[in-house]
């Protein structure tokens, strides 16, 4: 599976980036406005740093517009994917921009038959979120699995990005049904190292190793 950052924070994309693990980023309208630069000069920035599959997203509503910002969102650089919400107009901007030969990611995915409708218009990537179908005691990790399962029946080309993971546990889950990719904040990548047995297992290697030659001196 790969792994991608769901962050615009140019600190956090540097230190996961020194890990060597990070395979691309999503961002949202949210997370650039965080971080209050202008979507044009943080995404190219953000290219700068992840040599990958960087999604951008419209906040145009209308599909012509949306066709006009995303074709101007995908001149940034070759790595750009264009995001549109899952609505009527997103879709039709995302048949149009892939028959231009324009990456997307359709994102704001709730349902499998959603999913369905990204896959027929072209869609490079569908982003189903698993934490907020959760946040409303639905099983987010189910919508994945569905997804799946529909895109291998056809053979829809279409990628799986299981978005709005929130924990580790999501993730393995993630992986474990065949997502294509996961994206997660940093904080989740982070916490993906621990487990107390590395630790403990660490500190008696060290111990060990320095008592033996420290006798031996
Ligand atoms: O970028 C979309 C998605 O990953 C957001 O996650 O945690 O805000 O639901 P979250």
């Amino acid at each position: 599976m790969k792994i991608f950052l769901d962050t615009a924070n140019l600190d956090e994309l540097k230190k996961a980036a020194s890990w060597g693990i990070v395979d691309g980023v999503t961002t949202n309208p949210s997370l650039i406005a965080k971080e209050g630069v202008a979507i044009e000069e943080q995404i190219a920035r953000i290219c700068d740093i992840i040599d990958g599959d960087i999604s951008a997203e419209v906040v145009a509503t209308e599909a012509k517009a949306m066709v006009e910002e995303g074709t101007k969102l995908a001149k940034i650089h070759k790595n750009i994917v264009v995001k549109l919400p899952l609505t009527r107009d997103g879709i039709q901007a995302c048949s149009a921009l892939s028959k231009e030969g324009i990456r997307t990611n359709v994102t704001l995915c709730f349902s499998p038959a959603q999913a369905l409708l990204a896959a027929k218009a072209g869609a490079y990537i569908v982003s189903p979120f698993v934490g907020r179908l959760d946040d409303i005691a639905q099983l987010g990790m189910e919508l994945i699995e569905s997804i799946c399962t529909i895109y291998g029946n056809y053979g829809y080309q279409t990628q799986v990005l299981a978005a709005s993971l929130r924990s580790p546990l999501h993730v393995a889950q993630a992986a474990e049904i065949g997502a294509d990719i996961g994206t997660l904040p940093f904080k989740t990548l982070d916490m993906m190292f621990n487990h107390p047995l590395t630790d403990k297992g660490l500190e008696i290697f060290l111990k060990d190793y320095a008592k033996a030659f420290a006798e031996k001196k």
